[in-house]
């Protein structure tokens, strides 16, 4: 077989929250396949990083006053440690805040350019005047305007699932301050996508799964939408060359940093970039969950290929963890993070559950909590392990450690379960991981069968060399086994390997027979899991949830300062008549009202409540408003004043009106 050469890569976690087992079922299986590639003698590299531009970033280190550049440091340190206690092999864990990324970036970027790929112009966006900045969908909450949910995000509803923009919401405010966004344009910088269309097209159902690459065909009835690759300053990341105050968004410099990764061990390995990434000898694949498709499926390959780079061989996308049959929940205590399960758990107990759940499809895994703790404590434990342990310690207690030949069903049972190599390889490559572990399971219960028949520990009393023959089969039989598990379980197999004496196992050496020689000493493998542990990892999880990468929770009301007589004083409230009430194109959230306070021409005010009213119903009423507000210029006019409306908890919207006998332009106070 022909040594191959692979670049593979997990999605890049974001600096501001801690790994969670969520996490896990994508870093796991990466590493799964790629240490089964390195056990086949191919040349592979894995490569990662934490992802620490955005907003969020920045906004979590401000929070906590210290600066980006700190908290993405903290974060690297305990994602390494993480993922390395976890035995994920990374050739190379990088991060997106260095030279080579920003290198890589400024190079396609230029490419984009030169083949005129970007188009700009102004998008109105919500922006806070506190924080002085532009708001991210997240960075607002509100009402859902579906389902009257209160403080939801300004891109989706958690309770209904309705997907929306910020300004539909009824009462957008700010998520770090509180305080109301106003609408604000600027220019922003677009890649069209709609240029790569045919690529894509092409490219899709050849590198990704069939329903992965079905569902995004569905974006192709119509022009393929622009992309918004630029977000306005203060922001996090790195600066557009020749825009200065403009910042490449995340999303474009994340998966850049696949390639920033690769070539900084280049670099350190004494490897050329080129020979990896732009040869056709190499294949590249990313392993990705099922929410980031878009960016690695359309935007990513139509940005390598307009900067003169390869695609991915494929993008190998997998489905959510789910805890007990649900959501993983903090209130529940299923939101764990990877730092809180080590301090209750081995790792080895997850790598094996999620090997016995992985394989190639997007669907959704659980992780049952009562599941978990019997499969580990019959399979891996009770069926697995317990060949050694029994086998082992029995030759060293009774034959002096000492192995011999194997008898002739013994040596059948062994023989078969050599004979499996070529499948279960295929179920590795095929990263049906799931298949896998049934087959070792399979060859544990015969092994178990055998034992169990042959009942060495009576035979010993009669026959010693008998005896040694079944031991040295059942060792043999186990020993396959470990070799089998070792890309699931590394650390247990380093342990088989050191009490057979052998040098780190390869694929093919299973087909070594272990025969008269000696054993070393047992170490214990694996113990069962006491139950009482995972309640306790629960129990702790329900306190200790990180932080999520999402921004603090906003106070609902913005907390004002008390104001004194004369401050009041200053707000020039008057009755206004309505004169006229009109929808206004473009804007779903916005009413056109012309108001008559006894001037000599009515004000215009562009009012957010067009979801509580029928403008016809609004003309004629008398309102309040505040008229001396310095006028607005908004995208379609300016707004001359404000009129009041009062806001429910839930997002309910009532103007609020005098009663009869006030007259047009009278003072309230
Ligand atoms: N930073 C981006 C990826 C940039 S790649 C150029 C990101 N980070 S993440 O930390 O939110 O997620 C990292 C990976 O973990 C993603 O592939 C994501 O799908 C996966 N998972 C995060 N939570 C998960 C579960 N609960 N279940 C399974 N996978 C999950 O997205
Ligand atoms: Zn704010």
């Amino acid at each position: 077989m022909k040594p191959r050469r692979l670049l593979v890569t997990s999605a890049l976690p974001y600096a501001n929250g801690a790994i969670h087992i969520g996490h896990l079922v994508e870093y796991l299986q990466t590493d799964f396949w790629v240490r089964f590639q390195k056990m086949r003698g191919h040349k592979c590299v894995y490569v990662c990083a934490d992802d620490t531009h955005g907003t969020p970033i920045m906004i979590r280190a401000r929070q906590e006053g210290i600066t980006p550049e700190e908290l993405i440091a903290r974060s690297y340190e305990s994602h390494v440690r993480d993922f390395s206690d976890f035995e994920i092999a990374f050739d190379n864990y990088y991060s997106t805040h260095s030279p080579e990324n920003r290198a890589f970036c400024e190079a396609i970027y230029a490419r984009m350019v030169e083949s005129n790929s970007l188009t700009t112009r102004m998008l109105p966006q919500l922006y806070c005047e506190h924080d002085r900045m532009f708001l991210p969908d997240r960075f607002v909450k509100g009402t859902c305007p579906k389902c009257q949910a209160a403080e939801q995000y300004g891109d989706s509803c958690d309770r209904c699932a309705a997907t929306y923009s910020p300004s539909d919401l009824a009462d957008a405010h700010c998520a770090i301050c509180g305080r109301k966004p106003v609408l604000r344009e600027s220019e922003h910088i677009f890649f069209e996508l709609e240029l790569y269309r045919e690529y894509l097209r092409e490219w899709l159902p050849e590198h990704t799964a069939r329903d992965v690459s079905n569902k995004l065909m569905e974006w192709f009835g119509e022009p393929l939408r622009a992309w918004d690759i630029s977000r306005d300053a203060p922001y996090f990341g790195f600066e557009i060359p020749g825009h200065p105050g403009k910042f490449f968004y995340v999303w474009v410099d994340a998966p850049i940093g696949y390639m920033a990764s690769l070539k900084n061990w280049c670099d350190r390995h004494g490897e050329s970039f080129e020979g990896w990434w732009n040869d056709p000898g190499t294949e590249i694949y990313h392993f990705i969950g099922k929410d980031i498709v878009r960016f690695h499926c359309l935007f990513w390959p139509a940005m390598l290929h307009c900067g003169g780079f390869d695609g991915p061989d494929q993008v190998f996308v997998h489905g959510f963890l789910t805890v007990n049959g649900e959501k993983m929940s903090k209130s529940k205590g299923t939101f764990i993070s990877a730092r809180t399960y080590l301090d209750h758990l081995e790792p080895l107990y997850l790598r094996f559950y999620y090997a016995c759940k992985l394989n190639a499809t997007t669907d959704d895994i659980d992780l049952n909590l009562d599941d978990f703790v019997g499969r580990v404590n019959s399979d891996l434990v009770g069926k697995i392990t317990n060949l050694a342990s029994r086998g082992a310690q029995m030759l060293h207690k009774n034959l002096e450690g000492r192995t011999g030949t194997m008898d002739a069903e013994g040596r059948a049972l062994y023989e078969t379960a050599c004979a499996r190599s070529a499948e279960i390889a295929d179920y590795y490559e095929r990263r049906d991981f799931s298949q896998a572990m049934v087959a070792i399971r399979e060859l544990a219960e015969e092994a178990n069968r055998y034992f169990d028949a042959q009942a060495p520990w009576k035979l010993i009393r009669q026959d010693p060399e008998a005896t040694r023959s079944v031991l040295t089969s059942l060792l043999n039989s186990f020993r396959v086994l470990a070799i089998y598990l070792k890309p699931f379980l590394p650390g247990y197999t380093a342990q088989v390997e050191k009490l057979f004496g052998e040098e780190p196992y390869n694929w093919d050496d299973t087909a070594k027979p272990f025969e008269n020689r000696t054993l070393n000493p047992y170490t214990y493998l694996a113990t069962r899991i006491d139950p009482k542990k995972v309640q306790a990892m629960v129990e702790a999880s329900r306190t200790a949830a990180p932080a999520a990468a999402k921004p603090a929770a906003a106070p609902v009301t913005p907390v004002k300062p008390e104001i004194d007589i004369a401050t009041f004083g200053q707000m020039d409230l008057r009755v206004a008549h309505v004169v006229k009430a009109e929808l206004v194109e473009g804007a779903d959230k916005l009413l056109r009202l012309e108001l008559d306070i006894g001037e000599e021409r009515p004000r215009q005010v562009f009012a957010g409540i067009r979801k509580a009213y029928d403008p016809a119903t609004l003309v004629g009423r008398h309102v309040v408003m505040v008229a001396n507000l310095a006028p607005r210029k908004m995208r379609f006019g300016l707004s001359e004043g404000m009129v009041l409306a009062a806001c429910n908890p839930d997002g309910g919207l009532f103007v609020v009106s005098p009663d009869d006998g006030a007259l047009p332009g009278a003072t309230v106070q």
